[in-house]
């Protein structure tokens, strides 16, 4: 069986980079996500300025700029799951150029609980596991269950930063999901349990969608 070719859609918080996680774990596929890309390479001088501009005002980063990363890591895999790409219309027309998707799931989580996951977040500035201060806490306050790496809060995690993100996806990404939607290759996964409750299910729907 070749490698699946998932994509995750949902708003920000809904848990893509969690549930990413256990789709490499599981079959082994490239996590291909621009948020952890663009956030490495935040002040990398492009045509139209660096990344850090727009991801500390919530704002999306110009098409060129992700088209080029995303293009270049799909060339490179053999199976993918791929988080916070696509985030408009024509970035999800340039997917569909590019390469074939077994599955499109989106994680539906509601916007009260979309807040307090995001502002409670803690990731690990050595190995990028994601924390939670309350549902997902480490052992040790502040350091890495898996590499003892320091745990901080991203940048654009803060309550104000947050509302715009979620603003931004109502905005821009919801038409992505119609998009999917209307053509009939959208399956919804309720995002609201907990990440091993969802896990089970969106490995359901891997399962049968390859
Ligand atoms: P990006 O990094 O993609 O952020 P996002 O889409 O806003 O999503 P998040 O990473 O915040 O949430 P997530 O769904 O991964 O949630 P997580 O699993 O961590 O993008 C950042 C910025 O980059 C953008 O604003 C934009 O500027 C730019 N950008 C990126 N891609 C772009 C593109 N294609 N075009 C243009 N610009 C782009 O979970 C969140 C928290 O909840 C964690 O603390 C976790 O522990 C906890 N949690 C997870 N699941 C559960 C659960 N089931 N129950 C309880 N808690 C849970
Ligand atoms: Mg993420």
């Amino acid at each position: 069986m070749s490698q699946p070719k998932v994509l995750l859609l949902g708003p920000p918080g809904a848990g893509k980079g969690t549930q990413s996680s256990n789709v490499v774990d599981e079959y082994g596929v490239d996590h291909v996500t621009t948020g952890d890309a663009l956030r490495a390479n935040k002040d990398m001088e492009t045509d139209h300025g660096t990344p850090r501009e727009y991801m500390e005002a919530g704002e999306l980063v110009p098409d060129p700029v992700v088209n080029e990363i995303v293009k270049a890591a799909l060339e490179e895999a053999d199976g993918f799951v791929l988080d916070g790409y696509p985030r408009n219309l024509s970035q999800a027309e340039y997917l569909d150029d590019i390469t074939d998707l077994d599955l499109v799931a989106l994680l539906e989580v509601d916007r009260e609980e979309l807040i307090a996951r995001l502002t409670g977040r803690r990731v690990c500035d050595g190995c990028g596991t994601n924390y939670h201060v309350e549902f997902q806490p480490p052992a040790q306050e502040g350091v890495c269950d898996d590499c003892g790496g320091e745990l901080v809060q991203r940048d654009d995690d803060t309550e104000e930063t947050v509302k715009d993100r979620l603003d931004v996806f109502d905005e821009n990404t919801q038409p992505v999901v119609d998009f999917y939607d209307e053509a009939g290759r959208l399956v919804r996964v309720d995002g609201h349990g907990t990440p091993d409750e969802v896990w089970a299910s969106l490995r359901e729907e891997i399962e049968a969608s390859t």
